[in-house]
């Protein structure tokens, strides 16, 4: 094993294993923000997701304001529009790439999603947990979720022919990602329970 030098992130000198999200929240002047996020997780075995953001980003002030945000994980030919939504912002304050980005209206709170995603979770805020360095973690409670017809689970459909059908994409930070087209089931131990 190499010793990694803990004076510079960790995670830049590893690549990791990520989701890809983009997180969406409402602008003071009305329109909609979006923002890739990939240090995003589910928080219980129910209903709570959360993701890292910094006060320095608008998702972080708009989510705080409204009190909700929604999830849209990209599919892999999405991939450019995931970047496309983390473009700088102009003097104006303005993300002009948002624009390029095509979104549906969400359902149960004040919020757009990206159209066509793989799956879709309008959230309210419940809880800002600050101080972890710069990052502060942002947790919701999903008040509505929407998953592509392709790619949800039913029983009597093959997990591998599924996602092998429907491809789902990983972010491998930094800076890489990969369109996952082969699974393999987990090998629980006999008597395994949660
Ligand atoms: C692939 C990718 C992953 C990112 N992941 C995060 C993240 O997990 N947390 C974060 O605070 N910013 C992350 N960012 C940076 C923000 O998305 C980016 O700074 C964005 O422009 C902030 O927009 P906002 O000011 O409108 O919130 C990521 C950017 C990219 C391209």
């Amino acid at each position: 094993m190499t010793p990694l030098d803990l004076s510079h992130s960790v995670w830049e000198q590893v690549y990791m294993v990520a989701p890809l999200t983009i997180i969406g929240t409402r602008e003071p002047d009305g329109t909609y923000d979006l923002a890739p996020k990939h240090m995003a997780m589910p928080l219980s075995w129910k209903d709570h997701y959360g993701f890292v953001c910094t006060p320095s980003h608008a998702t972080y002030a708009n989510a705080r304001r409204e009190g909700c945000f929604t999830v849209s994980f990209p599919k892999p030919d999405q991939i450019l529009l995931t970047s496309l939504a983390a473009g700088p912002r102009c003097d104006d304050d303005q993300k002009p790439a948002l624009a390029a980005v095509p979104t549906v209206p969400a359902t149960k709170i004040d919020g757009v999603l990206l159209s066509d995603a793989h799956l879709h979770l309008e959230c309210k805020l419940e809880k800002i947990i600050d101080g972890f360095d710069v990052n502060s973690l942002i947790i919701g409670r999903v008040v509505a979720a929407a998953v592509s017809d392709d790619s949800a689970r039913y029983a009597d459909v093959d997990a591998q022919e599924m996602i092998a059908h429907s491809p789902m994409l990983a972010y491998l930070h930094p800076g890489r990602f990969a369109k996952i087209v082969q699974t393999q089931a987990f090998p629980y131990h006999v008597g395994f329970r949660r």
